[in-house]
């Protein structure tokens, strides 16, 4: 999905510079530019002919047709106004704003809420992202089965029959007597029908069987995908709709994906997790209403998807003997700790170019640490194959894994298991200095929430107050924490 965006813009740029006077490449205009529509018009009366004429049949003028070319008057020249809410042109002050219709409702998923900021907002657009089959029907069909009980819901299914909804539906054993729901696919009808329901939440699934009758390209194409999300933004501002769209983002990136209609909704979240892992995480990319690094997690169980409201336990689930190439680091997502494990192997290699491969983890980042470790801590793994993983299908984008990951590294490649009430947290720097990450503290206490006795952590991170049956040791160097350990 990364490259294809780029390729897109190549072939709009080759159309409207070189071949926008081509008539074969109208499909390609009317993505890029406004739809230029050609009509003859007479100079003289003002008539208008679809084809040139020598002679104007109202006035019987010789020779003064002439070729015009205008915008292309449809409903999409309408779209661009009102996209922020209703259109109105008084200036006015921000505190004359009114406020008053804006209370966020819960989606009924505390952890749901918290990657949203706190609830859903009337009149939001919020795409719902991930691969075919990480559980974004079922979690918007929990969802929306729940809402239904206290407020008019409508769910718009394009890709799934309405048959196999309700057996899904019956199957996880939830209300089904509020939801309302519709099979269609082009938006300027569910439009007209939602403006008829007057539904306070809506729920598309998904954005790419979506179509709009004036773009000539298949639906799940760049164009019909933004164009779709922007008047479903546009009807959700002007109505105060909360509108659940649902985008799926394959690993190839066949399909535009979510990424190109981001600039245009309010919250973007990513329902993340392999499909053979019991575990979803939902993580938020953009929001326009809260922060953007929470994280919730769901277990996808039997009977849909289940909350997991103390996730740190479940990743944590180890066997009573502590083996060597595991560590325990605590990761601050958004608001709150998590305790995970990282674990890494390190083995003689037999290839000439030695593997290293990340799961959950940056690939690159696992590089600079190998070159970090050999440079300040002598131990040199050039012949040796590394693999890095993240227990429990977690990704991990903070710097403070480096010095866990270093820890476990160094444990495998010794063959020397690390203890095991031993957690460990902090950036490296490239000469080898470990530097601070930020709720240092918060972190330390969360592990001696969860019966962890000893820290090895940043020297800046050292609390000020001692803390009750923990030791914490903090490091300023590379060689330090290799000492400790
Ligand atoms: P689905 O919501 O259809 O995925 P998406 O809409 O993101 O493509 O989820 C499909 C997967 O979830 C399917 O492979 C089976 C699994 N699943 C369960 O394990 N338990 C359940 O109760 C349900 C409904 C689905
Ligand atoms: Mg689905």
């Amino acid at each position: 999905m990364g490259n294809q965006y780029p390729k897109f813009s190549l072939c709009i740029l080759y159309s409207t510079n070189l071949l926008s006077k081509h008539s074969n490449f109208h499909a390609f205009r009317g993505i890029t530019m406004a739809k230029v529509k050609a009509s003859y018009v007479c100079t003289d009366c003002g008539s208008e002919y679809v084809r040139w004429l020598g002679q104007c049949n109202d006035c019987k003028a010789w020779n003064t047709i002439s070729e015009f070319r205008q915008a292309k008057s449809s409903p999409r020249s309408s779209s661009f106004s009102g996209f922020a809410g209703a259109a109105g042109s008084q200036v006015q002050t921000l505190d004359a704003i009114d406020l008053t219709d804006l209370p966020r409702f819960s989606s009924g998923f505390s952890e749901f809420d918290r990657v949203l900021g706190g609830g859903i907002v009337p009149g939001s657009a919020i795409l719902i992202g991930g691969e075919p089959g990480a559980g974004k029907s079922t979690l918007l069909l929990q969802t929306m089965c729940t809402l239904a009980e206290n407020m008019e819901a409508l769910y718009i299914t394009g890709e799934e029959s309405l048959q196999q909804v309700a057996m899904r539906a019956k199957r996880l054993g939830l209300a089904t007597n509020k939801l309302k729901m519709l099979s269609e696919t082009s938006v300027e009808n569910i439009c007209l029908i939602a403006e008829k329901e007057k539904p306070k939440i809506i729920v598309i699934d998904s954005i790419q069987v979506m179509h709009m009758s004036d773009i000539q390209s298949a639906p799940g194409s760049v164009s019909q995908v933004r164009e779709t999300a922007a008047y479903l933004t546009r009807f959700a501002k002007q109505h105060h709709v909360a509108m659940l769209i649902v985008g799926h983002v394959t690993k190839d990136g066949s399909l535009a994906g979510p990424k190109v209609l981001e600039h245009c909704i309010d919250c973007s979240i990513m329902l993340e997790g392999s499909t053979d892992s019991r575990y979803r995480t939902l993580r938020g990319h953009k929001n326009r209403f809260g922060a953007v690094n929470e994280l919730g997690v769901f277990a996808m169980t039997g009977g849909g998807l289940k909350e997991v409201k103390n996730p740190s336990a479940i990743f944590l689930t180890r066997g009573e003997e502590q083996t060597p190439g595991s560590a325990v680091m605590v990761l601050w997502e958004g608001t709150r700790p998590l305790l995970v494990e990282i674990q890494a192997l390190v083995d003689h290699s037999a290839l000439g170019n030695p593997r290293r491969i990340a799961v959950g983890a940056d690939q690159n980042r696992l590089s600079m640490l190998l070159a970090i470790l050999n440079r300040h801590g002598g131990l040199q793994m050039n012949d040796q194959d590394v693999f890095v993983n993240v227990v429990g299908g977690i990704k991990v984008a903070e710097t403070s894994i480096d010095l866990a990951l270093i820890l476990a590294l160094v444990s495998s490649f010794r063959d020397n298991a690390l203890p095991q009430e031993l957690v460990v947290f902090g950036e490296v720097g490239l000469s080898g200095e470990i530097r601070p990450v930020p709720s240092g503290q918060e972190r330390i206490n969360e592990a001696a929430k969860h019966g962890f006795k000893k820290a090895i952590v940043p020297f800046n991170n050292m609390p000020k107050d001692k803390i009750e049956g923990m030791e914490v040791i903090g490091v300023k160097k590379l060689s330090e924490a290799l000492e400790v350990m």
